[in-house]
C-alpha cells in the first residue's frame, strides 16, 4: 500500500490502481500535465515518415488518455495540459481530446501561447488547454486567460539572448580528444563566478535569489569538423548556408542541423533533441554550442535552480520543459480562482 507518494517514478499506464495513491478524488486542486507529443510534433511527423512509423503502434501517442484517465478519478477544481502547438492545427485530433476532457464534468478552452511574449527570451509556440470544473461555477474565460490570445498584436518588448547570457563567463570549446589518454582539461560541474555584474533586467531576475556564483555552466564538447563548421556559420545562419564542400549530410533533410543564435534576438525553441546534440544551439559569437546553464537561461530557469543530472539528461530535462516565466502567467488566475473558491467554500 503506498501512502500519500510525493513522487512516483514510474510509467504511467502501470499505475492502475489509483485508489491505493493516498489522495482521494476532490482533495486536488490543480492538475498539471504535459503528455508527449511526438505525433503532433512538426519534427516528430517528418521523422517518423522516413521512418516508416507506425503511429497506431507508439504508445505515447496515446498517454493524453492517461491524463483523462486522472482527470476523471480524481475530479480536480482545474487542469492545465501542455502540448505541441501543432495540435492546435489538427481540429480533428484537438476536438476528439477536448470532447473527453469536456466529457469528465469540465468547462475546457484552449490557447497557443508564444513564450517570448511573456518574457522568456524563446519564441516557443505552445498549446494550453485550461479546465475548470463545474461545481466551481466559474467563466473558463476567466480561468484560462488572464493571458491574452496570439497571435498578440501589441509590440511587447521580446528578451534577446544577449540579455539573457551576457554575464556568464566565456568558456572555451573543448575538444573531442583524438587520443582517449588526452590531457585536454575537462569541465567539471562546479560553481562559476559571474562574469560580471547583471547587465538587464532579465539577469537581475534570474540572479535574484542566487549567490555569486553559477551551477550548470558547462558545454558539450565537439570533434574538430564541428568546430570547423561552427566559424563559418554567422549569427542566424545554417547547414544550408555552409559551402558545399563541408556539408556532410542532405541539406535537404538536415537544412537546420547547425545553427548560430542570434545575439540580439530570441532564441529559437530549445527541445529535447538538445540531449542528443546541441549543434542548433551554437552560441552566438563564442565558438561552441551553449552550456546547460545558457539553455537553462533562454527557457527562464532561475540560477538557483541547480540541475543534478548527467549533462544529456539536463538537456533534456530543460527541452522538455514549460519556461517556469509562462508557467507563472498560466497558473496566476487559476491559483486567485482556487483561493476564492475555497474561501467561498470552507
Ligand atoms: C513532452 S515531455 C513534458 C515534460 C513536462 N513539461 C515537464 O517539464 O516535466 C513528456 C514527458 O512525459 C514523460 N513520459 C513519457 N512516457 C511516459 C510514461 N509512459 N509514463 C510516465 N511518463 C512518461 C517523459 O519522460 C517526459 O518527461
Amino acid at each position: 500500500m503506498v501512502t500519500s507518494p510525493s513522487t512516483l517514478i514510474q510509467d504511467i499506464r502501470e499505475v492502475t490502481d489509483l485508489s491505493n495513491l493516498g489522495i482521494e478524488p476532490g482533495e486536488i486542486d490543480i492538475l498539471i500535465g504535459g503528455p508527449p507529443c511526438q505525433v503532433f510534433s512538426r519534427v516528430g511527423i517528418g521523422k517518423m515518415k522516413q521512418l516508416k512509423w507506425d503511429i497506431e503502434k507508439d504508445h505515447r501517442n496515446f498517454l493524453y488518455k492517461e491524463y483523462v484517465r486522472f482527470l476523471e478519478y480524481y475530479q480536480p477544481l482545474f487542469f492545465v495540459m501542455e502540448n505541441v502547438d501543432n495540435l492546435a492545427n489538427k481540429k480533428e485530433v484537438l476536438s476528439k481530446i477536448i470532447a473527453e476532457l469536456e466529457g469528465c464534468g469540465y468547462k475546457v478552452d484552449y490557447r497557443v501561447l508564444d513564450s517570448s511574449m511573456f518574457g522568456v527570451p524563446q519564441r516557443r509556440l505552445r498549446v494550453f488547454i485550461v479546465g475548470a470544473h463545474e461545481r466551481t461555477d466559474c467563466d473558463i474565460e476567466d480561468a484560462a486567460f488572464g493571458v491574452p490570445v496570439f497571435p498578440i498584436q501589441d509590440n511587447r518588448k521580446t528578451v534577446s539572448v544577449g540579455e539573457a547570457i551576457s554575464d556568464l563567463p566565456e568558456l572555451q570549446p573543448i575538444k573531442i580528444p583524438l587520443k582517449p589518454k588526452s590531457t585536454e582539461p575537462r569541465q567539471t560541474d562546479r560553481p562559476v563566478t559571474y562574469r560580471c555584474n547583471p547587465e538587464s533586467t532579465y539577469q537581475e531576475k534570474m540572479r535574484e535569489r542566487n549567490g555569486k556564483t553559477v551551477w550548470n555552466h558547462r558545454c558539450r564538447a565537439h570533434n574538430e569538423k564541428d568546430l570547423e563548421i561552427f566559424g563559418m556559420l554567422q549569427q542566424g545562419g545554417k547547414y544550408k548556408d555552409l559551402p558545399e564542400e563541408v556539408m556532410r549530410y542532405r541539406v535537404d533533410i538536415f537544412d537546420d542541423k547547425y545553427k548560430r543564435l542570434k545575439w540580439d534576438a530570441p532564441s529559437w525553441t530549445l527541445t529535447a533533441h538538445m540531449s542528443r546534440d546541441c549543434l542548433a544551439y551554437i552560441h552566438p559569437w563564442q565558438n561552441r554550442s551553449i552550456s546547460v546553464r545558457e539553455a537553462a537561461r533562454i527557457q527562464s530557469f532561475p540560477d538557483d535552480f541547480v540541475f543534478y543530472a548527467p549533462m544529456t539528461r539536463m538537456f533534456e530535462l530543460i527541452g522538455n520543459s514549460v519556461p517556469p516565466l509562462l508557467a507563472e502567467e498560466v497558473a496566476k488566475p487559476i491559483v486567485r480562482l482556487v483561493r476564492e473558491y475555497n474561501t467561498r467554500n470552507v
